[in-house]
């Protein structure tokens, strides 16, 4: 039985991670979450309060970070500003949480010399081509495009600097883009299901020929738990399903598993900066660690995440029209 700090565990994937390890290990869990626009805490309803505490405050509070890395085995860290239409809109609290708060989290674990696993994203290589075979592995550069990825980027940055420099036993995974129940609708995919549940039409940003490499949140987070108990100190695993897809696709298979005709969607503004493609290279996931992913079939994944949007609207249903408002005032 060991102690994990989740950060972030009132968010999508982080809440996703919760419900896994409470399901499937002994381990006791105390998340951290500020509760910021996309922390809920109804995405941990339910769950046994004897093994779950929640404490409500902010990664880049020393105070606050200090005492609960002191009681931890292992912190497990998904707090972060996560949108990148957001951090075009106002970059600063990327930079705040993104950086000051794994700074903040690193420094607690120097200190009182506990585990840490970070979680990141693709996004800090930047873009791939449309019609480059080439997929995303440890070694391609960094090279990030947005606010959001390059905050990502030196927050990955910094946990290797703490690594090799204060011995701090830290891993990091860079994952592609999740999807499944509790995602915030401000998201491509939950934005899109609850547009059509509402009455509503898809927005695709325009052409809709950019390509996302789609996983299941729930095989990131199994990677995640390989990685922890398994995984090299100091080493970076890329996480990906092979689930590459272009975006107009994804709508027009959103479209037709909800019986609606495939081209019932409106084109709208392009996100300035736009990646083109992502596509992830997990082989040294599944040599080393022998993980594979069990959502291997995306439209079955996909009808799932669907039936789980119908089936909750009360946990969407209250951010709705302020998430569509703050999108139709950028033109989106
Ligand atoms: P999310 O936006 O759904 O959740 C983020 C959570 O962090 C929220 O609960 C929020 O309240 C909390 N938070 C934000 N600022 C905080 C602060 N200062 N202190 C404490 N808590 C704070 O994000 P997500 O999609 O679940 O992403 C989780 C992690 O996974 C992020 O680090 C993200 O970069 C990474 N990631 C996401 C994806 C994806 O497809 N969503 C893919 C790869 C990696
Ligand atoms: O690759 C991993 C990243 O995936 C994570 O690091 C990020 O936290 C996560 O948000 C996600 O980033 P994206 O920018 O790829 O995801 P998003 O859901 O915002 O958009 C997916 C694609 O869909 C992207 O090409 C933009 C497009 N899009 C998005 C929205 C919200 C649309 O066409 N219409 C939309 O309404």
């Amino acid at each position: 039985m060991m102690n994990y700090l989740v950060t972030g565990g009132a968010g999508f994937i982080g809440s996703n991670f919760v419900h896994q390890v409470l399901a499937t290990t002994d381990h006791r869990v105390t998340v951290l979450d500020a509760l910021t626009y996309a922390g809920n805490r109804e995405s941990l309803a339910g769950l046994p309060s004897d093994r779950l505490s929640f404490v409500q405050g902010d990664i880049a509070d020393p105070d606050v970070v200090n005492d609960l890395v002191a009681a931890t085995d292992v912190v497990v860290h998904f707090a972060a500003e996560s949108h990148n239409d957001n951090s075009l809109r106002d970059p600063s609290p990327f930079i705040r949480t993104n950086l000051v708060g794994t700074f903040t989290l690193l420094e607690a674990c120097r200190h009182h010399d506990v585990r840490f696993h970070h979680v990141s994203t693709d996004e800090v290589y930047g873009d791939l081509a449309l019609d480059d075979p080439a997929k995303f592995t440890p070694e391609t550069p960094y090279r990030p495009s947005s606010p959001y990825s390059a905050s990502k980027a030196g927050s990955d940055h910094l946990v290797r600097a703490w690594v090799r420099s204060f011995g701090v036993a830290a891993t990091l995974s860079n994952c592609s883009n999740n999807y499944g129940p509790y995602q915030h609708i401000e998201k491509f995919i939950p934005r899109q299901i609850t547009n059509v549940l509402d009455g509503g039409r898809p927005k695709l940003y325009g052409a809709g020929l950019n390509v996302r490499d789609w996983i299941h949140v729930e095989d990131h987070n199994r990677a995640v738990l390989e990685i922890i108990a398994h995984g090299r100190i100091g080493e970076t695993y890329l996480i990906g399903a092979d689930g590459e897809k272009d975006n107009k696709t994804v709508i027009e298979t959103i479209l037709r598993l909800l019986g609606r005709p495939e081209d019932a969607y409106d084109h709208v503004a392009d996100r300035s900066g736009h990646d083109l493609r992502y596509a992830i290279d997990a082989s040294k996931l599944r040599d080393e660690l022998g993980w594979r992913p069990v959502y291997s079939d995306f439209e079955a994944g996909l009808a799932a995440t669907i039936d789980w949007y119908r089936d909750n609207e009360s946990w969407w249903r209250p951010q709705k029209a302020a998430v569509e408002a703050a999108y139709a005032a950028q033109g989106q």
